[in-house]
């Protein structure tokens, strides 16, 4: 009923090896490949660690595998003297097709501000890379019933002096941090709720039709079994996955929602 391209994403965060991570990405090739999956219809994209990136590309040109890979995380620095970091350009020149950016574990534990999470945003964009912005509440924030206004100047700050044109280029995912790994899923109508009033903020900053052709994620706790309960929400285009993207069984189930 809309244009947006269902978008299921797994976050494999820090765990396999290389050997591991292109394990995984044929055996789960193999097995979207038998049930005739239309990666047109649904695309699917894994996100495995920065040493892994490499052997990924190679399997999926080499064995012109349908889906598609991220980056966890992206340098806002282009070059230069900044040990560790890892630029858009060189993601790029892997074949990288998004990056992860903002997620709640590097907001946490490295600091991330909304500024930083707008300078890789434009750093991502300016190498073809489509950036995957995270945002979300914590435990405290929904109590206090603020996820809303919480969430909304995260999306503010991510999003600061960005055109219409950068900002349909992007991909919004909404994590509420106390559904992440817990187990604790988010009701469909929360994710609703939020999706919706990230759709309606992005129409205000930029305009309606950006807005209707955003694509918005929903992430925490997502498996095989609440899948299809959320993605029937309007507004959640598609889903940003954790512990499942690491089971083959499970993270299949998702990319055909059932
Ligand atoms: O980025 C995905 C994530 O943070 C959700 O993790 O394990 O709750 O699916 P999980």
């Amino acid at each position: 009923s809309n244009s947006r391209t269902p978008l299921m994403v797994g976050n494999w965060k820090l765990n396999l090896d290389h050997h591991q991570a292109i394990q995984l990405v044929q055996k789960l090739a193999w097995t979207l490949g038998d049930a005739k999956h239309d990666y047109d219809a649904v695309e699917v994209v894994v996100s495995p660690s920065f040493t892994s990136l490499r052997s990924v590309q190679t399997l999926v040109d080499g064995d012109k595998l349908g889906l598609r890979y991220a980056a966890q995380d992206i340098s806002a620095q282009e070059k230069g003297a900044y040990t560790g970091e890892v630029s858009a350009a060189q993601l790029s020149a892997l074949g990288v097709s998004y990056a992860i950016i903002g997620h709640s574990e590097r907001r946490q534990y490295h600091a991330e501000s909304d500024a930083l999470v707008n300078a890789k945003i434009l750093a991502a964009l300016g190498a073809d890379i489509t950036p995957i912005v995270c945002v979300g509440e914590a435990l405290e924030v929904r109590q206090a019933s603020e996820h809303v206004a919480f969430t909304l100047a995260q999306v503010d700050g991510a999003l600061a002096g960005l055109s219409a044109e950068q900002v349909a280029a992007l991909v919004i995912a909404y994590e509420p941090v106390w559904a992440i790994g817990t187990g604790e899923v988010a009701t469909p109508e929360d994710a609703q709720e939020i999706a919706e009033a990230i759709r309606a903020r992005v129409g205000e900053l930029v305009g309606a039709d950006v807005a209707a052709g955003l694509r918005i994620l929903y992430g925490g706790s997502v498996k095989g079994d609440n899948v299809a309960q959320i993605m029937a929400k309007p507004d959640v285009d598609g889903t940003l996955v954790g512990g499942a993207s690491l089971v083959l069984e499970q993270f299949a189930a998702i990319a055909g929602f059932d």
